[in-house]
């Protein structure tokens, strides 16, 4: 490459006395962009080492790199290359370096890879030819290979270059793209916890089939059960692996035997969802939404449920046309606009999301989701604009929600959060407590808490025994084990973190979160590898012994 051949006309000028009119004279040559012959040039020099005779030859493969000429200039490294004695090690690696860098201009991807290689083999930490052959290995889509060079240059820059660091991200989610579109083909379906289930069915204010769940006075139990009834049993009874094939059942009677269609559609689709099978999932609620039939009211949670489930596999226009649907088909149904509200505060799109809020809030006062969410929104918006006087009335409506609704978690959750934003960390703290206190089983509390106090007091090793205390009580919890293994890559636990990754993505159910969990532990799986390799970084690799 030009610059090195220039670093190697100084070095040679200090070094040698001799060679200084021989780097002058290259240097001189280089600029003489019309020079026509460099052969001539090559042949003048006397009773030179063959040393000199490859350098010379490489600074004149520089020039013609220079001018674009790549085919020539690649004769003249494979010359360099030829003829260098076999001592000159690093010179050698610089030569397959810059040969590289020509068959790169032509696009000749394995050939960038193969001299990389070669030069990579004379110097492990050339970091040139480790980015080089990143780059072509990213071109022709070998991820793993791509993502340990890519690693090895971020780790000998100290993870200081940003650009560097932007195309390690790129190719962690090509790769995580890549084993996560595999994953999913052999994924085992995995039931959530029971508090998780719960969690999501009450977050919907008008499921009739969630209601029909809840009522009491079928002859539960008793005799034998078949179809929806006993779906309905095994709900009640937290036997959730029963509800799909008893769902199944229902589906299977004649017309005139079947009393609970769309109750075991409808069933059947949210545990498809829950468990990750979103393709069934759909299929399902498809079936109901399309049917002349059903219930109105089941037709809107099946659009809200769909609508989730697009949402999860990045189909947001699909997502928000349910939602158009649902609002045309149950315009009072408060659920439509809370969930609307969540979509569109993912997105970021904060006046939207407290416009649905209200709505869902006016329609229905008494639902404390919707109404805790409208705070958080407000919050989120009085920040954004730095509305002082929203911001005020946002924090005493989230005293106000809490006194209406004492015992739901959301709430302290939520307005935890808001403090801990605040850095008003002690109250942050009693309200995750008062959290914990009403459900004690949710992970995601203790998780939370454990950040508070990493944000809070640095305090890492409390952290972690809360996020440990998550797992014991949920050991379903994803984003316990995602959380614990983030901070085990930080105090360089990378085995440990390799391994609570993979728990992670055995339970996550959409691709899209998989990608994400698939890429933080190859990043850690990477970094192991090549800090190993390369010899550095112990403070990296505490979790090997
Ligand atoms: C350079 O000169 C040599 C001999 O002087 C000649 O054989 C060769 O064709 C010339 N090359 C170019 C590109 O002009
Ligand atoms: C950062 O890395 C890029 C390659 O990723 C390189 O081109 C650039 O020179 C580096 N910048 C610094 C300041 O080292
Ligand atoms: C735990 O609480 C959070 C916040 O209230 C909620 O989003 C989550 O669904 C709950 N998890 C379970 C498993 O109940
Ligand atoms: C439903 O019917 C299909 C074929 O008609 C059968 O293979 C399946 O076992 C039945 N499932 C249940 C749960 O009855
Ligand atoms: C969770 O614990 C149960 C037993 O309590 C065990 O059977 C199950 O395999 C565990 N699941 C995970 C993901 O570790």
């Amino acid at each position: 490459m030009p610059s090195t051949s220039l670093k190697w006309h100084i070095a040679v000028g200090l070094g040698a006395a001799g060679a200084i009119g021989l780097a002058y004279w290259y240097l001189k040559s280089s600029k003489r962009q019309t020079i026509g012959n460099l052969s001539v040039a090559i042949e003048e020099p006397k009773e030179e080492t063959p040393f000199q005779k490859a350098q010379r030859y490489k600074v004149d493969g520089n020039d013609l790199f220079k001018r674009g000429r790549y085919d020539e200039a690649i004769t003249c490294y494979n010359k360099a290359i030829e003829m260098i004695p076999a001592e000159y090690k690093s010179d050698l690696a610089t030569y397959y370096q810059n040969r590289a860098a020509a068959y790169e201009q032509l696009k000749k991807w394995s050939s960038v890879i193969a001299d990389c290689t070669k030069a990579v083999e004379l110097n492990s930490r050339y970091e040139k030819a480790l980015l080089r052959r990143a780059k072509a290995e990213e071109m022709i889509k070998d991820w793993v290979n791509s993502l340990d060079d890519i690693t090895a240059v971020c780790l000998l820059q100290n993870f200081q270059n940003q650009s560097t660091l932007l195309m390690a991200d790129r190719i962690l989610k090509e790769l995580g793209k890549q084993n996560a579109a595999e994953a999913v083909k052999t994924r085992k379906p995995v039931m959530p916890s029971a508090s998780f289930i719960k969690t999501y069915f009450s977050s919907f204010s008008a499921d009739p089939v969630y209601d029909k769940l809840k009522e009491a006075n079928e002859p539960l139990g008793q005799g034998d059960l078949k179809g929806f009834l006993k779906a309905k049993l095994a709900f009640a009874t937290e036997k959730y692996e029963e509800i799909i094939p008893a769902c199944t059942e229902e589906l299977n009677l004649s017309e005139s035997e079947s009393t609970y269609k769309f109750e075991a559609l409808s069933l059947r689709a949210s545990f498809y969802f829950l468990i990750g099978q979103f393709k069934e999932a759909l299929e399902d609620f498809t079936t109901i939404i399309d049917s002349k039939d059903a219930d109105v009211l089941i037709k809107v949670n099946s659009l809200i449920k769909r609508s989730s489930i697009c949402m999860q596999t990045e189909k947001i226009s699909e997502c928000l046309s349910d939602f158009e649907k649902a609002t045309e088909l149950g315009p009072e149904v408060s659920d439509v606009y809370h969930h609307r509200g969540q979509i569109r505060l993912l997105m970021d799109q904060t006046d939207d999301a407290r416009k649905d809020f209200s709505k869902a809030v006016s329609l229905n006062p008494d639902f404390a989701i919707a109404v805790v969410q409208k705070c958080y929104a407000d919050y989120r918006y009085a920040m954004q604009t730095k509305d002082p006087g929203l911001l005020v009335e946002s924090m005493q409506d989230f005293r106000n929600a809490i006194d209406k609704f004492p015992s739901y978690p959301e709430t302290y959750i939520l307005f935890a959060q808001v403090k801990t934003e605040k850095q008003e960390y002690q109250e942050a703290e009693k309200l995750y407590e008062k959290a914990l206190e009403i459900d004690p089983n949710n992970a995601s509390i203790f998780v939370h808490k454990g950040l508070l106090l990493l944000q809070w007091k640095g305090d890492i090793s409390r952290a972690v025994e809360m996020m440990k205390e998550a797992i014991r009580v949920d050991n379903k919890s994803e984003f316990a084990y995602e959380t614990l293994g983030t901070v085990e890559v930080q105090r360089g636990n990378l085995v440990l973190a390799i391994e609570l990754f993979n728990k992670a993505i055995n339970l996550a159910r959409s691709e899209t979160e998989m990608v994400h969990l698939f890429s933080l532990r190859d990043a850690a799986a990477s970094q192991l590898k090549i800090a190993t390799n390369l010899g550095i970084g112990p403070e990296l690799l505490k979790g090997v012994s």
